[in-house]
């Protein structure tokens, strides 16, 4: 089988945490009669710099022509200005929005090995793992108008919390059927107290519920949502939420598993290739000093073998050296070790096995 990849390091760590991941990749590949070519574009603050946008329509075509997209992080205080016309930033949304990737689905698992490393008691952390399906395409990111209007001498900024019912639809589809093929609970996480959009989401998925007799539904306010997931983390099977909310309650699951630099994240349409990144960002205060954890990245190839290619052994056989070099004290700094960025990923390479 032949895949070809385009990767898209980006700006920070992103190309040391990619490098890493690339590696990983071309070894389950010598183990799984895979072939991989690449492709290496610019996105974020590095294209903004080399091309006066932070994505071009080449790199957005390249992608669109690709078998799946991995992706580092973008953005830095180079390019922080507030008054900037374009931000690093926007080539992301451009990115995700031009592949139709509508679901971000973002697994939140706790390592028995790392519940030192949270700030969490042990008895809340056991028995935690959780799916966040994370709508990608709409709301308060895309919805128009959006912008900057003087009146009367004022300036108002505007952004728009817009969905259509079929952006709806699709999103909670994909997780009833997530919940349906896990423990079969699944939360949506809205604000229907004050929020029009939010009593849609409630709405359709109510009534998609008989689809799916398996499924047990429950909402959550994202006020309530967000302090569960620190009170009672082990509750929650698969979470359905909005872009916005969905952004913010996984940083805060990434406590849960003990750093950020943990959690990986596939972003998925139809009839689109996959994007694939760590939901971390550029770690601006860490970059450029091979120290940053490559794992969440690691973690998102091996999404990337489940989901774009089928290859779910090597999706396993990824997880599984994860999981091992974690169990056998191999620690980034962010996890309170010393192993640099290329030691921890010699660490899974020398526990890969198939
Ligand atoms: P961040 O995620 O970059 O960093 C937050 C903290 O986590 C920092 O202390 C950082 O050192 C640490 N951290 C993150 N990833 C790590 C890793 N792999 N290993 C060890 N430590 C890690 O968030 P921020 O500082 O708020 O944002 C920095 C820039 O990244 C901003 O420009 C932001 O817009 C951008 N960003 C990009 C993405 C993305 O590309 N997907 C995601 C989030 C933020
Ligand atoms: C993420 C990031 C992005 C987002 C930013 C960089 C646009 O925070 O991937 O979680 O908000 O989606
Ligand atoms: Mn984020």
């Amino acid at each position: 089988m032949h895949k070809h990849i385009v990767l898209l390091p980006g700006d920070g760590i992103g190309p040391e945490v990619v490098s890493a991941a690339k590696r990983i990749l071309d070894a389950v590949a010598g183990r799984l009669n895979l072939t991989l070519t690449y492709e290496e574009h610019l996105i974020g603050g590095c294209a903004m710099d080399a091309q006066g946008t932070a994505l071009s329509q080449d790199t957005l075509h390249a992608c669109q022509r690709a078998d799946a997209v991995l992706l580092g992080a973008v953005g830095g205080p180079k390019w922080d200005d507030p008054a900037a016309p374009v931000r690093p930033e926007q080539g992301l949304l451009a990115l995700r929005k031009g592949l139709g990737v509508f679901a971000n689905l973002r697994p939140v698992r706790v390592y028995p090995t790392l519940v030192d490393a949270s700030p969490l008691r042990a008895e809340k952390l056991q028995g935690v793992d959780l799916l966040v399906v994370r709508e990608l395409t709409g709301g308060l990111y895309f919805g128009q108008p959006k912008g900057r209007f003087e009146e009367n001498g004022r300036v108002r900024a505007v952004d728009t919390l817009e969905y259509w019912d079929y952006e709806i639809e699709r999103i909670l589809d994909l997780s009833f059927q997530l919940a349906q093929s896990r423990r079969g609970k699944l939360t949506l996480v809205d604000k229907a107290n004050v929020l029009e959009s939010s009593r849609l989401w409630r709405q359709i998925a109510t009534d998609m519920a008989s689809r799916y007799p398996q499924v047990t539904l429950e909402t959550v306010l994202v006020d309530t949502a967000a302090m569960r997931l620190v009170s009672q983390p082990a509750a929650f099977d698969v979470i359905v939420t909005e872009n916005m909310f969905g952004d913010i309650l996984t940083d805060e699951a990434a406590v849960l598993s003990g750093s950020m630099g943990l959690l990986p994240s596939a972003s998925l349409g139809k009839a689109t290739p996959g994007l694939y990144e760590p939901i971390h960002g550029s770690a601006p205060d860490i970059a450029g000093q091979g120290i940053a954890n490559p794992l969440g990245t690691i973690l998102s190839v091996a999404m990337m073998l489940r989901y774009s290619f089928q290859l779910e052994q090597g999706a396993r056989a990824v997880e599984q050296a994860v999981e091992r070099a974690l169990a056998e004290g191999c620690r980034t700094r962010d996890l309170g070790g010393s192993l640099t960025t290329a030691e921890m990923t010699d660490a899974v390479l020398q526990r890969l096995a198939f």
